[in-house]
C-alpha cells in the first residue's frame, strides 16, 4: 500500500472532494476543556475545516424531534443533537458504557447486558442517522467515530444514503472469544462490516476484527486497516513553551521542595490501571531504592461517567488507597501521592508534564493512550523525562523506547520508576529523540489524511445520495493483510 498522503493537507483535500462530516457522541466545542482523547484528537485534526461535526449536544430533551442546534467556528460547522432521557440513559450509561466499554477493554466480568438497552442503543443510532441524513450533501465523506455509533452506517444505508462512510474505533478491539460474550456479537460485527472502511488503532486490533469476521462467516462490504492515531506534536510542544504552561510548571516545581515529580493524567476509569499504579508506587516507596522518598507522584484523575457504578467503585478504591499510602509514608513536610480529581486546560497539562521527570501511563488496556504521546511532546529537549508505558496501551506498539511494563507486575513497575529516576541524561535524550521522531512521522494530521485518502480511494456507492444496493463491491477485502501505518 503506497499512499503519498503527506504531500496533501487534510484541509486542502476538502475543497476538492466535498466536506468531511465527522460524527461522534462527544463533540469538542471551541473553548471547552476536554478530558477524553477522542474529542481532543478530532478537534486537532479538523480545526480549520471545511467540515461538519455532528454529535450529541450534551442535553436531554423531552421533545424528541427538536431541530438540531448548529454553530460555526472558522470553517468547522457543528450540528448538535439532543437525546430523549430514557434512551440516553440506556444508550450511554447502559449499553455503551456498561456493555461495550468493559467488553472491548477485556473486562467481561463488568459487563451488565440488558436487551432493552441494546435496543435503545440501536434507536439512538437511528436517530443520529435521521439527523445526519438531513445534513448531508452528495459529495460529503462521512467519518464516524467510536463504539457508541457502530450501527450508524447500516442505519444510513437503510435511509438510502450512498456517500462514502468510514468508521474508526478509538478503543481496543477484543479477540473473538471475548467479543462472543456479547449476545448480539454477530449483529455488531455485521454492522462494522457495512462500512466502506473500518479503522483500528493497532495491528493487533485489526487482526482481532478480521479473525472475528472469519470465525463468524461474515463477509465485509468494505476495507479495514490499522491507523494508529497521533497528536498534534508541534502544537503540544508549543503549548508546553507558552506562558500559561511556564507558570503552571514553575508553580508546580516550586511546590516540590527539591524533590522530583512523577505524573499520571487519566480519566478516572477502571481501564487505566490506577489502583495498580498507586500500589506500584507504594512498592517503590518500600523498595529501599535510592530514589524512594525522593519522588512525589501527582495523579490527575478527572471523574468520568460518574453515574456508572463501576466508576464509583474505582473512585472509592483510589480514595482509600491514596489515604492509606499517604498515611503510612507521608512526613510532616511531604505527601508522596497528590491525588487531584479535576481537569485542566491543555497548556496547563503541558506545563505539568514538562515539570515531571517521569510520566506514568500504565493502563490495563487502552486503545492508544494519547497522554503518553502528549507527555513526550511536552518535554524539554535539554532535559527530557522518561515515559513508563504499559504494554497493554496501543501506544506501546509504536513507542518501544519507553520503559515498557506489565501493569499487573507491581515490582516491575516499581523497578521501572527507579530506573527512570536514575537514568543518565544522555540515555534520556537518546530515547526521547527516537520517540519524538516516531511521533512526528505519524501526527494527528497524518492519521486523518491517511484514513480519509484510503476511504476516498473507494468509489462512492452511487456517486453520493441514494443507494440501491449494499452488495460487496469489487474492492471488498482489497486491504487484507495490510497494516496501513
Ligand atoms: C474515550 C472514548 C471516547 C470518549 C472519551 C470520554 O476516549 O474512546 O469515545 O468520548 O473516552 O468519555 P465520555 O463518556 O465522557 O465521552
Amino acid at each position: 500500500m503506497n499512499i503519498d498522503s503527506r504531500s496533501r493537507s487534510t484541509r486542502g483535500d476538502c475543497a476538492d472532494t466535498g466536506r468531511i462530516v465527522l460524527v461522534s457522541n462527544r463533540v469538542a466545542l471551541p473553548g471547552e476543556t476536554q478530558t477524553g482523547g477522542l474529542a481532543v484528537a478530532l478537534a486537532a485534526a479538523m480545526d480549520d475545516g471545511p467540515a461538519l461535526w455532528l454529535g450529541w449536544s450534551g442535553r436531554i430533551a423531552s421533545d424528541a424531534r427538536l431541530p438540531l442546534e448548529t454553530m460555526r467556528a472558522g470553517r468547522l460547522e457543528y450540528a448538535l443533537l439532543d437525546l430523549p432521557a430514557d434512551d440516553f440513559e440506556a444508550y450511554y450509561h447502559g449499553f455503551a458504557n456498561r456493555v461495550l466499554w468493559p467488553l472491548f477493554h477485556y473486562r467481561i466480568d463488568l459487563v451488565d447486558y440488558h436487551r432493552e438497552q441494546h435496543e435503545a442503543w440501536l434507536r439512538v443510532n437511528r436517530r443520529f442517522a435521521e439527523a445526519l441524513a438531513g445534513q448531508l450533501r452528495a459529495d460529503d465523506t462521512v467519518w464516524i467515530h467510536d463504539y457508541h455509533l457502530i450501527p450508524l452506517a447500516r442505519c444510513l444505508r437503510e435511509l438510502r444514503v450512498g456517500n462514502r462512510i468510514g468508521f474508526f474505533l478509538h478503543i481496543p478491539m477484543p479477540p473473538p472469544d471475548v467479543l462472543c460474550a456479547l449476545p448480539a456479537h454477530r449483529d455488531l460485527l455485521g454492522a462494522l462490516a457495512c462500512y466502506d472502511l473500518a479503522g483500528f488503532q493497532t495491528r493487533a486490533d485489526l487482526d482481532n476484527y478480521r479473525h472475528a469476521l472469519r470465525q463468524q462467516g461474515i463477509a465485509s462490504h468494505g476495507r479495514s486497516g490499522a491507523f494508529p492515531i497521533g497528536i498534534d506534536v508541534e502544537a503540544v510542544a508549543a503549548q508546553a513553551r507558552s506562558g500559561e504552561a511556564e507558570r503552571a510548571e514553575h508553580e508546580l516545581r516550586a511546590s516540590l521542595s527539591g524533590r522530583r515529580l512523577a505524573i499520571g493524567v487519566d480519566r478516572l476509569d477502571y481501564s487505566k490501571g490506577l489502583p495498580e499504579r498507586f500500589r506500584a508506587f507504594e512498592r517503590h516507596l518500600e523498595s529501599g531504592a535510592s530514589s524512594a522518598g525522593q519522588l512525589t507522584y501527582l495523579q490527575i484523575a478527572p471523574p468520568s461517567r460518574t453515574r456508572v457504578p463501576e466508576y464509583q467503585d474505582v473512585r472509592r478504591e483510589l480514595e482509600g488507597l491514596a489515604g492509606h499510602i499517604n498515611g503510612r509514608h507521608a512526613k510532616p513536610e511531604w505527601t508522596p501521592i497528590r491525588y487531584v480529581n479535576d481537569s485542566f486546560p491543555q497548556p496547563v497539562l503541558a506545563g505539568f508534564h514538562r515539570a515531571a521527570a517521569i510520566g506514568l501511563v500504565t493502563p490495563l488496556r487502552d486503545g492508544m493512550n494519547l497522554v503518553a504521546k502528549e507527555y513526550l511532546a511536552a518535554q524539554s529537549p535539554r532535559d527530557p523525562g522518561v515515559l513508563v508505558l504499559s504494554r497493554f496501551a496501543g501506544a506501546a506498539e509504536e513507542l518501544a523506547e519507553a520503559l515498557i511494563v506489565n501493569p499487573h507486575d507491581l515490582d516491575a513497575v516499581a523497578e521501572a520508576i527507579d530506573a527512570a529516576a536514575g537514568m543518565p541524561l544522555r540515555e534520556r535524550q537518546d530515547r526521547w529523540q527516537a520517540l519524538m521522531a516516531r511521533l512526528r512521522g505519524n501526527d494527528v494530521g497524518h492519521w486523518a489524511r491517511h484514513f480519509l485518502d484510503t476511504l476516498r480511494a473507494e468509489p462512492p456507492r452511487c456517486g453520493g445520495g441514494a443507494i440501491t444496493t449494499a452488495l460487496p463491491g469489487p474492492h471488498a477485502g482489497a486491504l487484507a493483510g495490510v497494516s496501513l501505518r
